[in-house]
């Protein structure tokens, strides 16, 4: 007989993943479904009350009604013991804070590829109404083949409209990333995501947050009226058009800001159209990928040819295309030599 404790009877705990400042997240076993979870059990054990129960679920049904690459997807959320939990897709990886620390030569475009990401999942999630009001990179976990994943949609900006009603000192959110309306206490719109975008992205280029201060009062009176220094100043080899959008993101005033992630992403993504660096691959290695294109484009068309056209020797079919190249090249001429407009 299996004696081991499961977490309501299905998940088998095997780690603690980490802690946070509301929450302390373990690796799981699904023994159902046979696959890896993480839980998250909120430290906070106001569960007790009705009314903030079905204020959670229904906030919590909209986010885990979020399904996209870029986001952290949501199995099952409830109550036990007072206290909530919530099962999610359990995504290895390191936080992107950490994975900056620990990687050498971590690069500009490297950085703005992860950003787009996060654009994107974010982004979604604003298209579907759902602000995330907690976008920090301790919220971005970056996985081992470089694809990136939001977690924490909406549970800061439920949490922080309630009152704990037990004396366990809890910190909502990170005041480090907060836009000035949040510091402010106001009611945010999805400008706040982009303005914390703006920081994680900030932090992610010249390695130094734009504000820093010892308490979070003294941080939220500068998110409110301090101008950061000029991310160029502190690394010189951040292009102009890419400060723009870090200053732009991050202006004092919501409607200055891009309206949405989706935006920020897509301009972000033109300054930096492809995940591949084309441009910095020297001529030689160039010349090896363009050949080696050429080489494949020309075998993809000989077995489709040989599968669907017809079969015939190797050189006729070769004199074929040449007589049609040809053919095409003179089209102009012969269309203009018959006064065709
Ligand atoms: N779905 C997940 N899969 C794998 N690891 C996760 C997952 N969710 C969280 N973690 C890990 O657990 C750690 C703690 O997460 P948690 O969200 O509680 O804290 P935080 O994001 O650092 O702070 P905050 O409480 O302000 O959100 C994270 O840093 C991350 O390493
Ligand atoms: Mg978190």
């Amino acid at each position: 007989m299996d004696t081991k404790k499961l977490f309501k009877e299905r998940y088998e705990i095997i780690d603690l993943l980490g802690r946070g400042g509301m929450a302390e997240v373990f690796l799981a076993d699904d023994t159902i479904l046979k696959r890896k979870v993480a839980i998250k059990i909120i430290k906070a054990q106001y569960a007790k009350d009705e009314i903030f129960r079905e204020q959670f679920l229904q906030e919590a049904r909209s986010a885990g009604g979020l399904s996209h690459q870029n986001i952290v997807t949501v199995h099952d959320v409830g109550f036990i013991n007072n206290r909530i939990y919530m099962i999610m897709e359990y995504v290895p990886g390191t936080d992107l804070f950490t994975y900056q620390h620990q990687k050498d030569g971590f690069s500009i475009r490297e950085a703005v590829n992860f950003i787009i990401q996060a654009c994107s999942g974010i982004g979604y999630a604003h298209r579907k109404g759902i602000i995330h009001c907690d976008v920090k990179p301790q919220n971005l976990i970056v996985t081992e083949d470089g694809t990136l994943k939001v977690t924490d949609f909406g549970i800061a900006r439920f949490l922080s409209n309630v009152n704990p009603i037990d004396e366990e000192k809890i910190v909502w959110g990170s005041p480090q990333y907060f836009s000035p309306e949040q510091a402010k206490g106001k009611i945010t719109s999805y400008a706040a995501d982009v303005y914390s975008l703006g920081v994680v992205l900030y932090q992610a280029v010249t390695g130094k947050l734009p504000f820093t201060g010892g308490t979070s009062k003294v941080l939220m009176e500068k998110h409110i009226n301090k101008t950061p220094p000029s991310p160029r100043s502190i690394n010189s080899k951040i292009p102009v058009e890419l400060e723009g959008i870090i200053l732009r993101s991050l202006s004092k005033e919501p409607s200055s800001r891009y309206r949405n992630a989706n935006q920020m992403g897509k301009l972000l993504e033109n300054l930096y159209p492809n995940k591949t660096p084309i441009l910095t691959l020297s001529s030689e290695n160039w010349f090896k990928t363009a050949w080696a294109k050429v080489k494949a484009g020309w075998a993809a068309f000989l077995k489709f040819r040989d599968k669907h056209i017809f079969q015939v020797d190797k050189d006729i079919f070769l004199w074929i295309i040449f007589g049609a190249a040809l053919l095409a090249g003179f089209l102009p001429l012969i269309i203009n030599s018959l006064g065709i407009n």
